[in-house]
């Protein structure tokens, strides 16, 4: 049996950037508490006209034109995501037709581990013969649930979308282990009960502005529908304690499965969640803190999105090439974790960057 590897990446980055200055106008913040307590200086915010359909396919494209693969060629389409634009029917329909491909196509939801949720389904489905070339995403509108008074979580968040396409290799190459977990009894430290099937009715009455871009008047009116409070809420401490432990048990634990020292590594590109947790498990791991990429500062924390958008730029900054053993680890809502080790392999050429 072949191997699995990432043959392109793209992404897709909303137009508007919201600076941390921006925030202090109408929030009790400021630029510096932000930058010390999280590395975040400016995050992006989806227009009206800019949506989870129209960012990911931009990063599709792009995935499609650094392999050197047409959309009709791609017969699997996972979407990692925690902010779908809708219920019904899923994105990765919608992606599907636009790119002109078939198959299989599917969202899930794993919070901020989602993309590596999708890039495991996918390594799975193609080696168990369901597909040949798939299109695993991560995007995320997540400036659209966050409530912007609330300033222990706006100020983390931002939106985008990243893509990976998925082709054959040979064995020993590309994906070489893969690892998932979920906690359930976690399943209050990260939540956002709003656009479920309990609370339409409080979005039809208005919750998410015309214009969420401007913070005044302020976006969102402070609304629940029997008791529910809809938006994005999260229990900073306690996932601080959960994402440094899992970021390092799934890095031993990938290095474990595959015979390989953690010194042997040459790149981590974690979920982009807050930088002091990166230098804390940088600590842990006893290895310096440049083991791990960081785009942070830009985008902040886009959940789903931020692994593939984070892979594509590393790329594009010459940061990997051919045989260097990379992992990418992800750990979010619910709470899930789960990483996946690759050798990455050549021929996947990017522009300004050596291989991608
Ligand atoms: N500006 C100024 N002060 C603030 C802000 C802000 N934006 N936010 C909180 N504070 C205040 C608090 O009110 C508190 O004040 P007090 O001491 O008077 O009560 C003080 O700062 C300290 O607050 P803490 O919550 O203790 O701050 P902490 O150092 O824990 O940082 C943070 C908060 C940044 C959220 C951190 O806990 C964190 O990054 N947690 C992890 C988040 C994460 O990884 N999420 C990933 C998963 S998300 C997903 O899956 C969708």
């Amino acid at each position: 049996m072949g191997g699995i590897a990432i043959k392109g990446c793209g992404k897709g980055i909303p137009r508007y950037s919201l600076h941390n200055r921006d925030l202090e106008e109408f929030l009790d913040t400021s630029h510096d508490w932000i930058v010390s307590r999280t590395g975040i200086e400016e995050r992006r915010v989806a227009a009206p006209d800019e949506d989870n359909v129209s960012l990911s396919l931009l990063a599709c494209g792009q995935a499609l034109e650094r392999a050197g693969v047409e959309g009709r060629d791609v017969d699997l389409i996972v979407v990692a995501t925690a902010t779908p634009d809708r219920m019904v029917p899923s994105l990765a329909c919608t992606l599907q037709r636009e790119l002109g491909s078939r198959g299989p196509a599917l969202d899930i939801n794993a919070g901020c581990s989602g993309f590596i949720y999708a890039l495991a389904i996918a390594f799975h489905l193609m080696r168990g013969g369901i597909a040949t070339r798939a299109l695993v995403v991560g995007t995320e509108t997540l400036t659209r649930i966050v409530d912007w008074r609330d300033r222990s979580t706006c100020v983390i968040f931002g939106d985008g979308a990243g893509a990976a396409l998925l082709a054959p290799c040979p064995e020993g190459e590309g994906i070489i282990a893969a690892s998932l977990d979920a906690l359930g009894e976690g399943d209050g430290l990260i939540r956002a009960e709003g656009g479920g099937a309990r609370m339409m009715a409080s979005l039809a009455g208005g919750l998410v502005p015309g214009n969420h871009l401007l913070p005044s008047p302020l976006p969102h009116l402070h609304r629940t529908w029997n008791g529910i409070d809809p938006f994005l809420r999260m229990d900073g401490k306690e996932v601080f304690k959960f994402a440094v432990n899992k970021l390092c048990a799934t890095v031993k634990e990938l290095c474990s499965a595959a015979g390989v020292g953690t010194e042997e590594v040459s790149l981590i590109i974690p979920h982009q969640a807050n930088l002091r947790i990166l230098a804390a498990a940088a600590e842990r791991l006893g290895v310096p803190k440049e083991s791990f990429f960081t785009n942070i500062q830009r985008y902040g924390n886009t959940s789903a999105a931020s692994i593939p958008i984070a892979l594509e730029e590393a790329l594009r900054a010459g940061m990997i090439r051919e045989g260097d053993l990379v992992i990418l680890a992800g750990f979010g809502a619910g709470m899930t974790w789960g990483g996946a080790l690759l050798r990455w392999q050549d021929g996947q050429a990017i522009e300004g960057g050596r291989t991608a």
